[in-house]
């Protein structure tokens, strides 16, 4: 097992996958990744789930995202539950499905958590940027599906605080105001933000969306 942190290199490797063999940085080239891990095949929740991947396909192109699913079943069951999937979700699965049989993937993101589940993987989440840098990570238990409109949400927020002086707060949703950085003094803030902005405190202020 190996600690990853936000910040890290996300650990390369070469598996196969329902759509052959994949070296993971190749793979991802400049794009950003999701790299998500689910315990089995042929289960419901990760059924509804890859399939809610699939239906956002247009969504993840938008943000220049590439999908990449995991669980320790092989190719041959994977490609026979995509087609469970296309069939019940009503989409067409064409990300890449990792077959971990071996577990060396899973064992190198620590998705298997031993106290939940010996053998399978838990429903990880690591988000990769063009850098190949781990800008996320979120841990889900087999019981609870995904929620992806949140992680789309927070691509967005992730894509915009890394070209902008700026961080989101709670709840914030893409088109909404934005705190300013604390590391921007008052002085920089008219160039920076001409949009304006407004100080509830010192240390918070708001502007509006800068890259709209
Ligand atoms: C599911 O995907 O439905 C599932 C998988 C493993 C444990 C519980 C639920």
């Amino acid at each position: 097992m190996s600690v990853i942190r936000l910040g890290d290199t996300a650990p390369n490797f070469t598996t196969q996958s329902s759509l052959g063999e994949i070296n993971f940085h190749e793979w991802l080239g400049d794009s950003w990744g999701i790299l998500f891990s689910h315990p089995a095949d042929y289960t419901p929740v990760c059924t509804t789930e890859l399939g809610t991947v699939a239906k956002y396909k247009s969504e993840f192109e938008k943000r220049n995202v590439k999908t990449i699913a995991l669980s320790v079943d092989g190719v041959s069951s994977h490609q026979g539950w995509i087609k469970d999937i296309n069939e019940t979700q009503n989409t067409e699965v064409d990300f890449p499905i990792i077959a971990d049989e071996d577990k060396k993937v899973s064992t190198l993101y620590d998705m298997i958590h031993p106290n939940a589940d010996n053998n399978l993987t838990v429903r990880s989440v690591f988000i990769i940027d063009p850098d190949k840098k781990v800008k996320l990570i979120i841990v889900y238990p087999a019981s609870t599906g995904r929620n992806f409109e949140e992680l789309l949400r927070v691509i967005d927020s992730l894509q915009l605080t890394a070209y902008h002086k700026v961080a989101t707060p709670a709840n914030w949703k893409n088109g909404e105001d934005c705190v300013i950085s604390p590391a921007v003094s008052n002085e920089q803030i008219p160039e920076l933000f001409p949009k304006g902005h407004k100080e509830v405190k010192p240390y918070l202020r708001l502007t509006p969306q800068p890259n709209l």
